[in-house]
């Protein structure tokens, strides 16, 4: 359990232990992507180590492959486990209807595949990032492109009344490259009214991998704060 955190990272943390509540002896865990999801990969593997909890992960990115191997939980491959009991994932930005915007991290493609694979999807934040609609606040989404396709993915993003903004690394020259090897463009929409409908658009153009759009595939959310945990609930059929 890491200390001296602040306020964020604290309400993250209290999302996450929340969350692991909800793992099982013997379940395939999806492991998502981010800060938050660290706080849930970290407590999962808490309990791996005490001998309290056995489970195989199925990391989100290379990064939840690390913390998974850091905190010594044994992993698996959609290959092998093509069906997940539960997945912890964080979230850029959600509504009460849990209409999410993911990929900060640049990992949506293989989130939203582990995503659809999970019985249950389980969303962890700090609550500041619920908002009526997404888009609010200068929220952008993220799009992961085939470098190939950049140009034109651009150009029709702009036609959409959109702003693109091909993501650059920090720390390196040159464009944002995925674990998939494709590019990130962040799109400013501004409030999107409809995202199911901008969503299925934007994931239509060619060159388009996959969308940070998640809509109808997240049961729970749990959103920490300095007084505790909202738990929101849209449990899929
Ligand atoms: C990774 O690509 C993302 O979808 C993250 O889950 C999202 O950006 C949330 O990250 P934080 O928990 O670090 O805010």
């Amino acid at each position: 359990m890491k200390v001296n955190l602040d306020p964020i990272q604290i309400a993250k943390q209290k999302a996450a232990l929340e969350a692991v509540k909800h793992v099982k002896d013997g379940f395939v865990v999806g492991l998502g992507s981010g800060s938050t999801a660290a706080f849930a990969i970290e407590a999962l593997g808490e309990q791996v180590k005490n001998g309290s909890l056995h489970i195989l992960g199925v990391p989100t990115s290379s990064q939840a492959f690390q913390l998974a191997v850091e905190n010594k939980i044994p992993v698996t491959t959609l290959d092998e486990h093509p069906v997940i009991d539960v997945t912890i994932d964080g979230a850029d930005q959600l509504t009460p209807e849990l209409f999410l915007i993911k990929g900060g991290g640049a990992a949506l493609a293989r989130e939203k595949i582990v995503a659809s694979a999970s019985k249950l999807n389980i969303i962890i934040a700090d609550q500041p990032k619920k908002t009526a609609l997404i888009g609010e606040n200068n929220q952008f989404v993220p799009i992961e492109v085939l470098p190939f396709a950049l140009a034109i993915v651009k150009e029709t993003i702009i036609a959409m009344g959109g702003r693109p903004v091909v993501r650059e690394c920090k720390g390196k020259l040159g464009p944002v490259i995925t674990d998939n090897g494709n590019a990130v463009i962040d799109a400013y929409f501004g409030e999107i009214v409809n995202p199911a409908e901008l969503a299925v658009k934007v994931k239509m153009v060619p060159g388009v991998v996959e969308t940070g759009f998640f809509i109808g595939l997240t049961d729970i959310a749990y959103l920490g704060y300095a007084g505790g945990v909202e738990k929101i609930e849209k449990l899929r059929k």
